[in-house]
Parts: C-alpha cells; sequence; structure tokens
C-alpha cells in the first residue's frame, strides 16, 4: 500500500466516528482528506455532498490562486531570495518524509530557512495537490513577537496580506480567516486547544518549533503529542530545531527520521576579552601614534596624555574585570554568575568596532530589558558614539508588543550604522541579515528553583556554549563576521554544554494547572514521562502550593478557582491576586502590585545614594509599612507626573526607572484584557465598577494577602526589636531596600512578603504588614482545628482571638466565594459585581 494511501485509510479510519462541520471551513479538517479522496466509496448524504462540492471548489480556487501568484512578476525575486536558502535544497527530501511518516525532526542553523520555509513547503503542496481546503498546518512558536514576524513574512513572500492563507494567533490578538491554512501561534496557545480539542482533530499538520530551547511548554507539549498520535495515525508532527542535540528528540518519538539542513554560513573569528584588550591596545596605539604624529595638535595637548587603554575603557575597572574572569575553576564561573553585565564594557566594543572596523550592523546579546533600556539611554543621552545621525539604535525584546519589522530587518541606509540591542530572542527565534558583529556578553537571565528552600530567582547567568555557538552564528549571515566575546576563554571552556531545560528549574504550579485542565492524569506520573522528568520535590512543592492557595483540592482535584485560574495564562498567585481583586472591586492596585510581580520592581537601587532613594520610597509609603503601597503610590504619582509633562523629573527625583513604569502599564493593560476575556472584568461598565474599594488600604492589603499567601511571616517581638519566623526556613530578615528595614516595631502581627531571596542570609523583599483578620479571610484553606479555636493556616493551627462565632462567620463567606466562583463556571455571563 503506498504511503499516500495509507494516510487516507488513516484518516478514515480517525474520522470515521465524527461529523463533516460543513458550515466551518476556518477549520476544515483532517476528515475532509477522506470525503475528498475519489478512492475511498461510502454513501453520503446530500448535504455532506453539498459540502464536499463546496470544498473541491474551494481547493481549486486556492490552486488557481497560487499559481497565477507565482507566475506573476512581482514574486520572482522572492522566488529567487527563497531558493537560495539552505533550506530549498532538502524541499523535495522533506516533503516525502512528511507524507512518509508520522514524526520527523528538522534541524539546521538558524536562518536557513526551517521557520519560513518547511511550513511553507508543507501548503504549497497541499494547495497544488488540490487538498488546500482540507488541510490545516499549525505552527507553534515559543514567543508572540516571532509568531508575528513569521506570519508576516510568509504572507509577504505569498504576495498575500496576512491572515488570508497564513495567519498567526497569540493570545487575545490573532489575524486569520476562515481561508487561513496556515496558522501560527503561540505554544501556549495550542495548549489551550488542547482543552477543546484534545485529539487536534482540526489539525492536519503539527510543526513544533525552537525545540532546543527546552522551553517548558514546549517540553509539556511533547508529552503530550506523544501520548496522541497513536490515536491520530494521519497527524504530521514536525519538530524543529536548532542544531542542537536533534538526536535526544528522534529517540523520544520512537527513533523518528531527522532531516539536518546544512548550513550556508560564513566563517566567525572569535575575539575572547583577553584578545579584545589586545586588540584595542594595537588600535589606541597605532591611534596614538598618529596622534603623537599630528603635531600641530601635539602643540595643544600636555605630553603626558592618559593610558590609552584607559582612556578607551574609561568607565571599565580592567583589572578587577580580568581578574574576576582569570579565576579558574568552575566554582568561580558559579560564583561570578550572579554579577552584573558591565554596561562600560559593552559601550567601548561598540565604540571600537565603530571607529576601527568596516560596514555592517551589530548585535548585541544583553541579559534584559533594564540593561537594554540602560544602554538606549546612555547612547541617546551623551551618544559615546558622537555624530548620532550616524546610528540606528533599535531594542529587541520578547515582550516588546510588536517590533517595528522594517527597522529590524531591512539594511539601514548607506551611511548609517545599525545596533540591535537584543535579549537571547535574536539567538535563534529572529535572524537579522545584515549583522556582521555580534558582541556576546555571556549572559542570559534565568529563572532557577531551589525546591529544598522552595526558593526561585531570575538572574543573570552564564549562558550554555551551546547558546554561545547560536549568538556567534548570527554573525556570519552575509559575508565573514567577528564576535566580540566579553569574558574570557577560560569562561567558555568552563560552559555548560548546554542549558538547563526550563522544566527543571521552574516551579511547576502553572504546569500542574495546565495538567490538571487537560485531565491528563496525576502530576506526578504524566510529568514523569518527560523528556527529562523535574525532581519529584518540585512537582510536590508544586501541588502543595496549589493546595494551600485553594486552587486544589485534597484529592488533587480543580477547586471552582483552579478552574478559573487555569484559564488565566499566569502564575496562579498572580492570577489569585487579579481574581480576587476584581470580586472585591479592588481590581487597580491588584493590577499594578501584580504587573510589578510579573514585571519588575520600578525602584531603582543607586549604589551612591542609597539613603536619598530609600528616604523617596518612604515618603511614598507614609505609615504603612508596606512596600507594596508605596509601589502604588508611586505608580499613581508617575501617571499624575506624566499627565502634567513632567515626567522625566519626577523619576529621576524619586529613583523610578521610567521604562519599567512603562511597562508596568502595558502589562496592567494587558492582565485587564485577559480578565475581560474570561469574564471578570466588564469594560463597558467603566472602571468605578471594579474600583469601588481601591482606597480603602485595608481592602488593599487584603488583596495582597491574597495573591502573596503563603509567602507570610511572623512578627514576634523580642525585646524592642521585631523578628521574622517563616514555617520553611524559620528566621527571615527585612531585606535593607524595603521600606520595613529597621522599623523596631510593626502595629499588625503578619507580615505578606513578596519573594524570599538568598544572599547572605535569607531576606524577604518587597513586605507588607497585615492583620490577622487579613490572612484569615483572604490566606490559603479554612480548616479549624479539633477543638475550633484556630484556623490551619501556614501548616498549623493558627490561634486567633476571636470568638467561635466569629471564626464560623469567616468560614461561612470563604464558602460564599467558594459558591460564587462555581456559579460563574456554570454561568460564565454571570457579573460578579451585582
Ligand atoms: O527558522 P530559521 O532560523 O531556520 O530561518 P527563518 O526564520 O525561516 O529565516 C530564513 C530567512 O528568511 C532569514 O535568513 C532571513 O533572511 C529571512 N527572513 C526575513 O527576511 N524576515 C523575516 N521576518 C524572517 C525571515
Ligand atoms: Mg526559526
Amino acid at each position: 500500500m503506498s504511503t499516500e494511501t495509507e494516510r487516507r485509510v488513516g484518516n478514515l479510519l480517525a474520522s470515521s466516528k465524527e461529523a463533516v462541520h460543513a458550515d466551518d471551513s476556518s477549520c476544515a479538517s483532517s476528515q475532509g482528506v477522506k470525503q475528498s479522496s475519489p478512492s475511498v466509496n461510502i454513501i453520503k448524504s446530500e448535504s455532506t455532498l453539498d459540502a464536499d462540492k463546496a470544498k473541491e471548489k474551494f481547493s481549486v480556487e486556492l490552486k488557481n490562486r497560487q499559481e497565477k501568484m507565482k507566475a506573476s512578476d512581482g514574486s520572482k525575486a522572492m522566488q529567487s531570495f527563497r531558493e537560495k536558502l539552505p533550506a530549498y535544497k532538502v524541499k523535495a527530501e522533506f516533503l516525502t518524509a512528511v507524507s512518509n511518516n508520522q514524526v520527523l525532526v528538522v534541524s539546521g542553523e538558524t536562518g536557513c530557512g526551517k521557520t519560513t520555509q518547511l511550513p511553507q513547503f508543507i501548503l504549497e503542496e497541499e494547495i497544488s495537490s488540490l487538498r488546500g481546503a482540507d488541510c490545516n498546518i499549525i505552527c507553534t512558536q515559543p514567543r508572540r513577537i516571532s509568531a508575528i514576524s513569521v506570519s508576516a513574512r510568509i504572507s509577504s513572500e505569498r504576495g498575500e496580506a496576512l491572515g488570508e492563507t497564513v495567519g498567526y494567533q497569540i493570545r487575545l490578538e490573532s489575524k486569520r480567516s476562515t481561508q487561513t491554512r496556515l496558522l501560527f501561534c503561540t505554544t501556549g496557545v495550542l495548549l489551550r486547544l488542547l482543552v477543546q480539542d484534545p485529539d487536534l482533530t482540526s489539525v492536519t499538520h503539527l510543526l513544533v518549533d525552537e525545540i532546543h530551547e527546552r522551553g517548558m511548554n514546549e517540553d509539556f507539549l511533547l508529552i503530550i503529542l506523544r501520548d496522541l498520535l497513536p490515536r491520530r495515525p494521519d497527524l504530521r508532527l514536525i519538530l524543529m530545531s536548532a542544531t542542537i542535540n536533534a538526536d535526544m528528540f528522534s529517540k523520544y518519538f520512537g527513533n523518528a527520521p531527522t532531516i539536518h539542513i546544512p548550513g550556508l554560513t560564513f566563517p566567525v573569528t572569535d575575539v575572547f576579552l583577553e584578545d579584545l584588550l589586545e586588540k584595542t591596545r594595537y588600535n589606541i596605539k597605532s591611534e596614538f601614534d598618529n596622534f603623537q604624529g599630528n603635531s600641530r595638535r601635539r602643540r595643544r595637548q600636555p605630553e603626558s596624555k592618559k593610558d590609552p587603554l584607559t582612556e578607551l575603557f574609561e568607565d571599565v575597572d580592567i583589572d578587577s574585570h580580568y581578574k574576576k574572569y582569570s579565576m579558574h575553576t568552575r566554582q568561580s564561573l558559579e560564583a561570578w554568575s550572579v554579577v552584573q553585565l558591565d554596561l562600560g564594557l559593552v559601550e567601548s566594543t561598540i565604540e571600537h568596532i565603530c571607529r576601527h572596523e568596516g560596514d555592517g550592523a551589530i548585535l548585541v546579546f544583553m541579559t534584559g530589558w533594564d540593561e537594554i533600556s540602560k544602554l538606549l539611554d546612555k547612547i541617546k543621552a551623551n551618544s559615546f558614539l558622537g555624530n548620532s545621525s550616524k546610528f540606528l539604535v533599535l531594542p529587541l525584546h520578547g515582550s516588546m508588543p510588536t517590533i517595528n519589522q522594517r527597522e529590524i530587518f531591512d539594511r539601514p541606509p548607506s551611511n548609517m550604522r545599525k545596533i540591535v540591542l537584543s535579549t537571547n530572542i535574536a539567538e535563534s527565534s529572529i535572524t537579522i541579515d545584515d549583522v556582521v558583529y555580534v558582541i556576546d556578553c555571556g549572559k542570559a537571565k534565568e529563572t532557577s528553583y531551589d525546591a529544598l528552600n522552595k526558593l526561585a530567582c531570575l538572574l543573570p547567568s552564564w549562558i550554555s556554549k551551546a547558546s554561545a555557538h547560536q549568538r556567534r552564528g548570527r554573525a556570519g549571515r552575509v559575508q565573514p563576521g567577528v564576535c566580540y566575546k566579553l569574558y574570557p576563554k577560560i569562561i567558555h571552556e568552563a560552559m555548560p554544554q548546554y542549558q538547563l531545560p526550563e522544566i527543571l528549574r521552574t516551579p511547576l504550579q502553572e504546569l500542574c494547572l495546565h495538567i490538571k485542565s487537560l485531565q491528563l492524569g496525576t502530576v506526578s506520573s504524566f510529568l514523569a514521562k518527560a523528556l527529562q522528568p523535574p525532581d519529584p520535590l518540585a512537582v510536590q512543592n508544586a501541588i502543595d502550593l496549589l493546595k494551600t492557595i485553594g486552587a486544589l483540592d485534597d484529592m488533587e482535584e480543580l477547586s471552582p478557582l483552579g478552574r478559573h485560574l487555569c484559564t488565566l495564562p499566569l502564575d496562579p498567585n498572580i492570577g489569585k491576586m487579579l481574581l480576587m481583586g476584581s470580586i472585591f472591586q479592588c481590581l487597580g492596585p491588584a493590577l499594578t502590585i501584580a504587573s510589578a510581580l510579573a514585571y519588575r520592581d520600578p525602584f531603582v537601587l543607586p549604589i551612591n545614594r542609597k539613603e536619598e532613594a530609600d528616604a523617596a520610597k518612604r515618603s511614598f509609603a507614609g505609615d504603612s509599612c508596606s512596600d507594596h503601597i508605596a509601589l502604588l503610590k508611586a505608580f499613581e504619582a508617575w501617571k499624575d507626573a506624566r499627565n502634567k509633562g513632567r515626567e522625566r523629573a519626577f523619576c529621576w527625583d524619586n529613583f523610578l526607572s521610567p521604562m519599567t513604569l512603562q511597562m508596568m502599564e502595558d502589562m496592567r493593560n494587558q492582565f485587564l484584557d485577559l480578565l475581560s476575556d474570561i469574564g471578570f472584568v466588564n469594560k463597558s461598565l467603566g472602571s468605578k465598577a471594579y474600583n469601588q474599594y481601591s482606597d480603602d488600604l485595608e481592602m488593599v492589603c487584603a488583596i495582597l494577602c491574597a495573591g502573596l499567601y503563603p509567602n507570610v511571616v511572623q512578627c514576634k517581638r523580642r525585646g524592642k526589636r521585631t523578628a521574622f519566623y517563616t514555617k520553611e526556613v524559620g528566621k527571615v530578615g527585612i531585606h535593607p531596600a524595603s521600606v520595613n528595614a529597621g522599623v523596631y516595631l510593626f502595629p499588625l502581627p503578619y507580615m505578606v512578603y513578596s519573594e524570599k531571596v538568598k544572599t547572605t542570609s535569607i531576606y524577604i523583599r518587597d513586605s507588607t504588614n497585615i492583620s490577622d483578620y487579613a490572612l484569615l479571610l483572604f490566606g490559603g484553606n479554612l480548616n479549624l482545628s479539633k477543638t475550633g479555636e484556630g484556623i490551619e493556616m501556614l501548616g498549623g493551627y493558627l490561634h486567633f482571638s476571636a470568638s467561635k462565632s466569629v471564626l464560623e462567620l469567616i468560614k461561612k463567606l470563604k464558602g460564599e466565594l467558594n459558591k460564587l466562583l462555581q456559579r460563574k463556571i456554570e454561568e460564565p455571563g454571570l457579573n460578579i459585581h451585582a
């Protein structure tokens, strides 16, 4: 039996149970393959026949359109561009492999055409074989920004508008139509599709991109897909990866065949920190000699000049850098991993390239948005590069709403040099063709999770050799390039081969909720099937946390709250804060605090002006004993100052980062959209409807407690001072940057906090002093102790001075809240504020 027939029979078997959704051409699906197959003879109803006719007609129309487009003059240049991409050489092999195998792994250097070409090859093939109406190709992307940019690119390669045959869908935003046959979506969107359609019956081809990144969502998806494939023999799964460890994925899918796309790159020279110092010393020396030789200027200059090297690296303490970097052992590598990137060194390297190297764009890999924005500010403010009209400096970051397509990808005007400041998004998701110089700081922000201490942190740490190789490869796209590594060779040698997959280094609570909402069985047995299963302790912590915040019941099943949290693509604690903020009509503060938690603190900590900065923060906090309230007030004041046109001065005077505040505002809007999407906010009622109690600071503290629980410490009086105790680690300290640092006594008995950090000892960051009422009403579960005098809280019984009847009342109120959440599931349109 030929493979094509096999596939059709597979389709027939898979779809014999299902009716044809003739009216739903947007998800014309696998079952359609059977219907249009002339070789299968089954009795059809009249309406099915009509639907078949319509489909046939549509398939012909798609084919005609495609052929007409290909023949047009406009497409010639694009066609020849595509044919030059390395992916084009494997086109025939790829298409045969797709039709002969259920799973295929394709690897190739970044930029070789995997993302833009492979899905397109399938699309073109399906359309030319008159299966256009029936095919539904989905390609997942780890990031929103690449889903948009790639679908736009393919549409323009096909000479179509975005949203015709090629579209995208990301959370809260999509461009697709009933004609769309190739859809780019984020992995998260596909995971949600799986809730409604566990067998992906509407999909014919699924491409999972960037699997080498080992993102949590992608690793999770692979477990689901491996279980799903036997139920969908007709589904085609294509895994795409940069040239990293493709064999591992092939093995995971029962030795699936692999295709490697050979690269088309130019040689790249590595310049390590030590070479860079040599190199710049040389260049400076020659410049210095020139300068010395220039007698006219020499007369005006004093004879003893600064050491030229010191001059170039004026802001950089090279000796200490060098000492730092030349420590030999692996431990020192880890110890230095928290050292922040030195912007001075980046600046100097950019300057060096601009002064001494030939044309070509510079791509700088930095650790995060804050550093990018700092460098951007610096370049804009005092333009260390001299004439700023000669430079086009562009930031590139995954959480940018959309990228300015043309500017990032196009060549700049001939007298300008493009400098792109990027996070690791440009490592493999986004290719900028004209890059000749890469500056690699060697670090990336990475979450790490310590399951034993339940500590999660996001810190810059050294990248892996594989990432360094990827970054380096970005320089040789159009001509031989140079990669400046701002670290010595010795560090490179000590880097781990691969980065630890995300699933092994992040808290798993959001993932656990996903597993529950997809009804994939017990969390631990499901996760044991992962490519690299997470630590059972990390899994248990996640489940415990979800039980503690009331998202899972004792049987590990979703509670009404848990069901709502599943619909929010957010950390469950942040999700709970937003839901409670919305229900209790105190949403504005919840949005602001959640956005800072999800992004970062807008207060900056200048080392040399620490006292002034502390005072500014304290003045926002007033007598609230709360960093969160300080944050709220600062955010409000910033909006006010911005409206009055004095944002810059305000931020400067108060040690606030305007970039972070702006990002927080964008995030707030996104959160609001999410809540409106799931019916917890009705925007048409106006913001008053959910902000009735937003000015009530006690209410704000209660909502904080709902979101931050079980991050609670008890304040115990020790003589004239207060000591703080947590359940897990005992005594902790208040972080020195907190408004609560140095306060001797607090009016209320508990403190909720955003996170614990471990430096010299364990500190709690951003804390708020709260009452026992807030904790009892908004903390976790509610179980009375056997004697009825206490409430189970923080793993023990919290004895509470109120009478039994008050406890009963609190319990009742919690019960009512639960009922409301349950009703909201049954009646999604229910107005929770009414
Ligand atoms: O996925 P992979 O890294 O293998 O490459 P790709 O994203 O398919 O890109 C292939 C080529 O298309 C790149 O080298 C760019 O030249 C070009 N491209 C572009 O010009 N604009 C885009 N938005 C995406 C790709
Ligand atoms: Mg790609």
